[in-house]
C-alpha cells in the first residue's frame, strides 16, 4: 500500500510502498477513506515531540473494514468505522473504572509477532497505534467505533480527534454550566469544536481568540459570540474588558506556552482554565502564585468514555478522577476546580 513515511523532524514525508500485515487475533484491517491533519501530527514533524522513525503519522481517520482477525466479534468487512488513538485493553485498573482513555496497557503486538508495517524489509513504527496517513490501517478492534453507513467519512474522520477533543474538553473535563462565559484560544480544528461544545452546553458568551481574522469569522459561524484578535492587542486585557473581570472557563487549543498562560490569566476568581494544546516537551507554564489561590490550575484535555459518542450525544458525565476536584492545595476552595493532566481524549471504545 502507499503511505506517507515520516523520516524525522523537519524532513518532508515521502510517499512509499509500505507492506502491511494481515490481521491476527483481535486486529482489524481498515481501508482509510479520510484522514485529517491534526496539529498534533505536525508537532512531531516540527520536532516538539519525539517519535522513533521511520514511522507513519496520522491519527484522525475514518474508513471501511476490509478484513478481521479470528477473534474479532464486533466488526465485519464493509463496516464503516472511525479510528481512535486511545485503544484500550479493557481489563486494567483504569479500564475497569471507566477511564479507558487512561489505559496503561494498551494492546500492541507481541515482540515475537511480525511487524504490522514494514518498508524495504524493515519495521515501520505505528503512530498512535493507527498510522492513518496510509491507504490501510491495521488496528486493534478497541481502536474502532462503528458508525452509520450514511455518515460521510470525511466528516466522520474529524470525530476521531479534533471534534471529540474540543467538545470533550468543554463537556467532560471542564463540565461548564449553562449560562457560563467562555474563552477559547485557537480557532483551529480543536478550538472550533470547543466553541461548538460551549454552544451545546449553553454558554451565554463564547469568545474565540485567534490571530487570523478568517478563523475568527468561522468561529462566529459555529457559535462564538465574540472574536478577539490576539495580534491586535493583549487578549487577556481584551477578554477582561469584555467580561468585566474575566471568563468562567477558558480553553487553550493552540499548544503555546504564552497562550496557556493567557488562558489562565483571563479567568475570573473561581474560574477554570483547561489546557488542551500540546505545549512543547521541556517548556514550563508559568502561573502567578497568588492568582492561583482564586483560580483553578490549568487542566488536561478532555476525558472520554464509552457513552460520549459525538457532539450533542454525550450521555452522562465523566466520573470524577481521584484528585480531580479540590486537590493540590485548593481543597479549601469549593469554587475552585483542579484537574490533572491526562493523555489525549478521543472516543475510546466501540459502539
Ligand atoms: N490534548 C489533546 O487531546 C489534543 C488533541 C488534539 C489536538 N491537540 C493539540 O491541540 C492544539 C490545537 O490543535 P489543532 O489541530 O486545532 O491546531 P490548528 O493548527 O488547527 O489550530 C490552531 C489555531 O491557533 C491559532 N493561533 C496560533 N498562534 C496563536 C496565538 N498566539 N494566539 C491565538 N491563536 C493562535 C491558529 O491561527 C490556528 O487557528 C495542538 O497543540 C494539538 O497538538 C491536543
Ligand atoms: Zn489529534
Ligand atoms: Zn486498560
Amino acid at each position: 500500500m502507499k503511505a506517507a513515511v515520516f523520516h524525522g523532524p523537519h524532513q518532508p514525508l515521502t510517499i512509499e510502498n509500505v507492506d502491511i500485515d494481515k490481521p491476527i487475533g483481535r486486529e482489524v484491517l481498515v481501508r482509510t477513506v479520510a484522514s485529517g491533519v491534526c496539529h498534533s501530527d505536525l508537532h512531531f514533524v516540527d520536532g516538539f515531540y519525539p517519535f522513533p522513525t521511520p514511522a507513519i503519522l496520522g491519527h484522525e481517520a475514518a474508513g471501511i473494514v476490509e478484513e478481521v482477525g479470528l477473534q474479532v466479534s464486533e466488526f465485519k468487512p464493509g463496516d464503516h468505522v472511525i479510528a481512535c488513538l486511545s485503544v484500550f485493553c479493557g481489563h486494567c485498573d483504569y479500564c475497569l473504572t471507566g477511564r479507558t482513555h487512561l489505559c496503561q496497557t494498551r494492546p500492541v503486538r507481541a515482540k515475537t509477532d511480525p511487524p504490522k508495517l514494514s518498508w524495504k524489509g524493515q519495521p515501520v513504527n505505528q503512530f498512535a497505534n493507527l498510522s492513518a496517513y496510509a491507504e490501510q490501517m491495521l488496528v486493534h478492534e478497541n481502536a474502532l467505533v462503528k458508525i452509520d453507513d450514511s455518515m460521510p467519512l470525511d466528516r466522520a474522520a474529524l470525530i476521531g480527534c479534533g471534534v471529540t477533543t474540543g467538545v470533550g474538553a468543554v463537556l467532560n473535563t471542564a463540565r461548564i454550566e449553562a449560562g457560563s462565559t467562555v474563552a477559547v484560544f485557537g480557532a483551529g480544528g480543536v478550538g472550533l469544536a470547543a466553541v461548538q461544545g460551549a454552544r451545546i452546553a449553553g454558554a451565554r458568551m463564547i469568545i474565540a481568540v485567534d490571530t487570523v481574522e478568517s478563523k475568527l469569522a468561522k468561529a462566529k459561524e459555529l457559535g462564538a459570540t465574540h472574536g478577539v484578535n490576539a495580534k491586535a492587542d493583549d487578549p487577556v486585557k481584551q477578554i477582561r474588558a469584555m467580561t468585566n473581570g474575566g471568563v468562567d472557563y477558558s480553553f487553550e487549543c493552540i499548544g503555546l506556552k504564552v497562550a496557556a498562560e493567557q488562558c489562565f490569566d483571563c479567568i475570573r476568581p473561581g474560574g477554570t482554565a483547561t489546557v488542551v494544546g500540546m505545549i512543547p516537551v521541556g517548556q514550563k507554564i508559568e502561573l502567578d502564585g497568588p492568582a492561583a489561590l482564586h483560580r483553578a490550575v490549568p487542566a488536561g484535555p478532555a476525558h472520554a468514555r464509552r457513552d460520549d459518542h459525538a457532539p450533542g450525544q454525550a450521555r452522562g458525565r465523566q466520573r470524577g478522577v481521584p484528585g480531580h476536584e479540590g486537590g493540590r492545595g485548593l481543597a479549601h476552595r469549593p469554587d475552585a476546580r483542579v484537574a490533572s493532566w491526562s493523555p489525549p481524549v478521543w472516543i475510546d471504545a466501540s459502539c
